[in-house]
Formats: C-alpha cells, structure tokens, sequence
C-alpha cells in the first residue's frame, strides 16, 4: 500500500520535473520533494508504522525513490543549462577573431597634411580664415573690383548681401596682413589650407567644393626668384627629386607679374600621357608678386615690402598623387573608394 502510494508520488514527480520549464520550477519540484521538508519524509516516517519485516524493503525503495528524482533533476538541470547557454551566451573561443577596422584621413587631407608639412619645414607658419567671406575680402581688397571680369571665373555663392561662400584662399591673405602689426621689419611667412566654393557643374576635375592651399611671403627683399625656389622645393619635396616646375605668364589681379605653375607630370614622368594631355607637365597653382597696391591698402607700404603669393587647387594635386581619376570621388564618401588610401 504504502510502495505504490510511494510509486504514485515518484511518478508524478518525474512529471513535474520533466514539464519544469526553467531553473526556478525545477529547483521548487525538488523542495517540494527529495529536501528536507519535502514528501519524502513523510514517507521516511511510515517506516516506523510498518511491521517490521516490511520495514528493510520499504526503506530500500524510499531511498531508491530520491535516488531517482536525483538523478532526473540532475539531467533535467544539465539539459537547461546547455539550452541557456547556447541560447545566448555561449562563446565560440576557437573562433578567429573580428579585425578592427582602422580608421584613416580622407586622401585630400592626408594630402593636404603633407603640403602643409612641407611649408611648416620651411618657415611658414598655417594660418585660418572664414569660409563665408565678405566680398571685400574675397574680391576688392584683392584688386578685382565688382566689374572686373575675373568675378565672373569664379561663379560665386551668395548668402546674403555682400555676405558670400569663399571662392579661393586668398581672402586670407588680406586677414593675415589686416592682422599684422605694423612696425619695422614686416615678415610674413604663411600657408592657409581650406575649403572654398563655386557654383560650377561637377565633372572629372570640378566640384561645387574644394580645397585649396594659400601662400603668402613678404618681407623687405623677396624677389620672383625666392618664389621659384620656394615652389620648386615644395614640388620636389611632395612629388619627388626628378620633378621640376615651370613658370609661365598669367594674369591674376592681386599680382603682378603673375604666373602658372606646372610640374613635370608625376604620372608619367614627362614623357606624356593623358593626364598631362601629352604634354608633360600638368599646372598645379597660380601664383606671382603680390601686387603693389593690395600691400598698400593693407598698410604694407610696397616700396619698402614686396612679396609672393600662391595659391594651389588640393584635389588635383590629390588626384596626381594617388592617380585618382574623377574628384567628384572625392565628395560622395564611398567606402571602396576611401578605402583605398
Ligand atoms: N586664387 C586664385 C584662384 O583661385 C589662385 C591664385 C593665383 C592664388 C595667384 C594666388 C596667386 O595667391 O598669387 O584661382
């Protein structure tokens, strides 16, 4: 009577552990069974009831009952704990590690940090300008007037009134000699990085934005000739030894003589391809003697001053460097495409 009371009970247990549906039930089942204040006992008590030569027998399966709760509880409880984990917390150490991406400089700063490393070594100090100008900086102050024609070459952004998007460096020139204190023996040495902006249709070597490097140096006997050698340099330096430069006239109307500068093509080294048109040599900048009457209007009086000043296009030296096609590429921050630098 008491055996299959027992039996009932063990059944119905082995039920309870096997539908226990997590960790917390499980672990209730069993108090509620095998623990100390758990069924059994009472069934541990009835032995003393018995008569005695069914006493050894029942004793024998009380103790086989735990053992079989036991052990199912176990395995119930060692199947939950695989489940858990593989569920959400089981890690794979013999799995190959995720490498970390690295990040990087976008190619025309990495360009643009070379450039200004090169003219840092050489003494000039990087100066920064606003990007929406006044049309006094950006254009009268550097001698081309509201019906000079070459406002119409740079196709300007206005914001409102005379309040407009930088379209080169060169204000800077004029804030840097604005800033200046006028005493004896004026130097100036500096470059001025940034990025400017015109209204023009994108193609394989413009874009509404783009960078271009400044350079100013005046002192009381710079001549075309420290320009020469100055931008020579610079061209070694960054494009390697067996570049040379070549100026020829042009016309900008903050200097004069004015000139453009070009370089050996660094693509194909001379010879001609079609990056440099078959030509060999590709222009990387404008630049001159800065214009006796712009160092005027700044308080630079010219016949004691005079000086040079340049002004390069970023992308394009970018583009020869990493022999990029299209600038536009530049712009659209394709990850296969910045990648690559
Ligand atoms: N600002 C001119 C441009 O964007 C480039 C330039 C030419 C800058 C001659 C200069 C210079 O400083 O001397 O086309």
């Amino acid at each position: 009577m008491a055996t299959e009371e027992l039996q009932a009970k063990v059944n119905e247990t082995l039920a309870s552990i096997a539908n226990a549906k997590d960790e917390k039930a499980l672990r209730t089942v069993l108090s509620q069974s095998i623990s100390a204040k758990g069924w059994i006992n009472d069934f541990l008590k009835k032995i003393r009831e018995l008569p005695k030569e069914e006493r050894k027998d029942f004793g024998q399966a009380v103790n086989e009952a735990k053992k079989t709760l036991q052990r199912a509880y176990d395995e119930r409880l060692g199947k939950m704990d695989k489940l858990a984990v593989s569920d959400k917390e089981y890690l794979d150490l013999t799995l190959s590690g995720a490498v970390p991406t690295f990040g990087r400089f976008h190619p025309t700063t990495q360009a643009l940090r070379r450039i200004c490393e090169i003219f840092v070594a050489m003494g000039f100090e990087v100066v920064d300008g606003p990007e929406i100008e006044d049309e006094y900086h950006n254009f009268d102050a550097l001698n081309i007037s509201s019906d000079h024609p070459a406002r119409d070459d740079m196709d300007t952004f206005f914001i409102h009134g005379d309040i407009i998007l930088r379209t080169h460096t060169s204000p800077v020139q004029i804030r840097t000699m604005e800033r200046l204190e006028k005493g004896e023996n004026i130097l100036i040495r500096v470059i001025s990085p940034g990025v400017t902006y015109r209204r023009d249709r994108p193609d394989r070597t413009h874009t509404p934005v783009f960078s271009q490097v400044e350079g100013l140096m005046i002192g009381r006997s710079i001549t075309f000739s420290h320009m020469a050698g100055v931008l020579q340099s610079f061209a070694r330096e960054f494009f390697g030894p067996d570049i040379n430069l070549r100026l020829r006239p042009d016309f900008f109307p903050f200097v004069e003589p004015g000139a453009e500068a070009a370089v050996t093509c660094p693509i194909c080294g001379g010879s001609g391809c079609p990056t440099c048109k078959k030509t060999g040599w590709v222009e990387i900048m404008g630049c001159g003697m800065v214009h006796p009457e712009v160092l005027d209007k700044q308080g630079i009086p010219s016949d004691k001053y005079q000086g040079f000043a340049f002004g390069m296009g970023v992308e394009r030296i970018t583009q020869m460097l990493f022999q990029v096609e299209d600038s536009r590429w530049f712009f659209e921050n394709d990850y296969r495409f910045l990648r690559q630098f």
